[in-house]
C-alpha cells in the first residue's frame, strides 16, 4: 500500500525563497521590510512573554478582530485571522475544494496557488497574463470553485483595477479569493467589494507593510456566512499570545506603517530607475518589488549567482515567462544603492568581454 496519497507523491511542493543563515547580505528576495515593526511590537511581547503563556490564547483572536474592524471600518465578525495569509489560503481549500474540482487563477503569479492545488487534487485552470499583466480575459465567467488572484502580483508587482475585480466577482459562481499581501504599497485596494458580493475574500498579511514576517500573522475579510464556513475548518488555536499581541500593536500604529510603506515607495521609483538606466525593463510596480526584464545578452541566472558571490540576494524564477527576469524587494536606500552599483558593475564587464 502506498503510503501517502497520489497527488502528493507526485508534486513537487512550494520553494519558499533562501534565508541565509549568516548575516552581512542585502536580502531582496523575499519582499520583507527593510524597517523594523513598530516599537510598541517590542513592548507588546515583552508584556506577553512575562504574563500568560501557559494558557491557550483567543482561538479567534478577538482583540485583533476588534482593532483591525474600527482601523478598517469593517464588523469584527468579517474578519479572520491566522497564521499567516498562507494559514487563510489552505483554509479556504480546505473549506472549499473538493478532489477533481477546477481551481482557476493567472499565470505567472504566486505559487502556492498552484501547490494548494495539487495538494487538494484539484484540476487547475491557469490562464497567463497579457504582456501587460491585465486581467486574462479566460478567468472572467470561468467555472471554478476557487479564483485566486494576488493584486498586486507577484512577480510582475502589476495591479488590476478594483473595478475590473469587480466584474469578474460578478461573473463568478465560486469563490473569489483577493491576495491583498503587497497591497498597503499600492493605490487602491479591494475591500469595499467585501460589501458588494458574498463570493469575494479579501486577504492580507502583516508580513509586508507591518514589517511582521517573523510572527506569522494575517487575515482574511469577507461577509459573515464565508467567515463561519471557514472557522470550521481553521485549526483551533492557529494564532498564538505572541503573534496576537505583536499583531494588535503592528496594526494600531498605523501611522508608523504608512510611514514605512511612502519611503518604500519612493525608493521603488529609485529602485525602477535606476534598472531602466542600466538598460532593463520594469513593469510598473504597486508593490514593494519590482520585475525587471535583463538587458539583451545578459542572463538573468547569471546575474543572481554573481550577486549572491557579492551578498546580494535577489529572487529568480526558473519558468516561462519570467526567466530572462529579477524580482528584486524593495530596500532601504543603502540597499538599492549597492544592488545598483553591483549590477551596473557586472553588465559593464559582460559588455566588456563581448568586445
Ligand atoms: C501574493 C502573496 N500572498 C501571500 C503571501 C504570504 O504571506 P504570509 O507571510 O502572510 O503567509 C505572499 C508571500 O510572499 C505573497 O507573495
Amino acid at each position: 500500500m502506498a503510503l501517502f496519497r497520489e497527488n502528493i507523491l507526485d508534486m513537487s511542493g512550494y520553494v519558499p525563497g533562501f534565508q541565509p543563515r549568516e548575516t552581512g547580505f542585502v536580502k531582496l528576495n523575499t519582499n520583507e521590510n527593510p524597517y523594523p515593526p513598530s516599537p510598541r511590537v517590542k513592548e507588546a511581547l515583552d508584556a506577553v512573554a512575562q504574563a500568560d503563556l501557559r494558557k491557550y490564547p483567543d482561538p479567534f483572536c478577538e482583540p485583533f478582530r476588534q482593532v483591525a474592524g474600527r482601523i478598517l471600518g469593517i464588523a469584527p465578525g468579517r474578519i479572520l485571522a491566522g497564521f499567516g495569509s498562507d494559514d487563510i489560503l489552505r483554509m479556504i481549500f480546505m473549506a472549499c475544494v473538493a478532489p477533481g474540482d477546477m481551481i482557476a487563477y493567472p499565470y505567472p503569479t504566486y505559487s502556492l496557488y498552484k501547490s494548494l492545488a495539487e495538494m487538494s487534487d484539484a484540476r487547475i485552470l491557469s490562464a497567463d497574463f497579457p504582456e501587460d499583466y491585465s486581467l486574462p480575459e479566460e478567468l472572467i465567467g470561468n467555472n471554478a470553485r476557487v479564483t485566486l488572484i494576488a493584486n498586486p502580483n507577484s512577480p510582475s508587482g502589476t495591479m488590476i483595477p478594483a473595478a475590473r475585480l469587480a466584474e469578474l466577482a460578478g461573473s463568478l459562481k465560486g469563490i473569489l479569493v483577493i491576495d491583498e499581501a503587497y497591497v498597503d504599497f499600492a493605490d487602491e485596494n479591494c475591500l469595499p467589494l467585501i460589501e458588494r458580493f458574498g463570493n469575494v475574500i479579501v486577504c492580507r498579511t502583516l508580513s509586508k507593510s507591518y514589517s511582521l514576517a517573523g510572527i506569522r500573522f494575517g487575515f482574511a475579510v469577507a461577509q459573515e456566512p464565508v467567515i463561519e464556513q471557514l472557522v470550521k475548518v481553521k485549526d483551533s488555536y492557529n494564532t498564538d499570545r505572541l503573534s496576537q499581541a505583536a499583531a494588535v500593536a503592528a496594526f494600531s500604529d498605523q501611522e508608523w506603517m504608512r510611514l514605512n510603506a511612502e519611503r518604500i515607495r519612493e525608493q521603488r521609483a529609485v529602485l525602477a530607475a535606476g534598472l531602466e538606466a542600466l538598460g532593463f525593463s520594469v513593469w510598473p510596480s504597486q508593490s514593494n518589488f519590482v520585475l525587471a526584464r535583463t538587458p539583451s545578452g545578459a542572463s538573468a541566472p547569471r546575474l543572481l549567482e554573481l550577486l549572491m558571490e557579492r551578498k546580494v540576494l535577489i529572487r529568480y524564477f526558473a519558468q516561462r515567462r519570467v526567466d530572462d527576469c529579477l524580482r528584486i524587494t524593495v530596500g532601504a536606500p543603502e540597499e538599492v544603492r549597492r544592488l545598483l552599483d553591483c549590477l551596473g558593475e557586472l553588465l559593464e564587464r559582460t559588455a566588456e568581454r563581448k568586445t
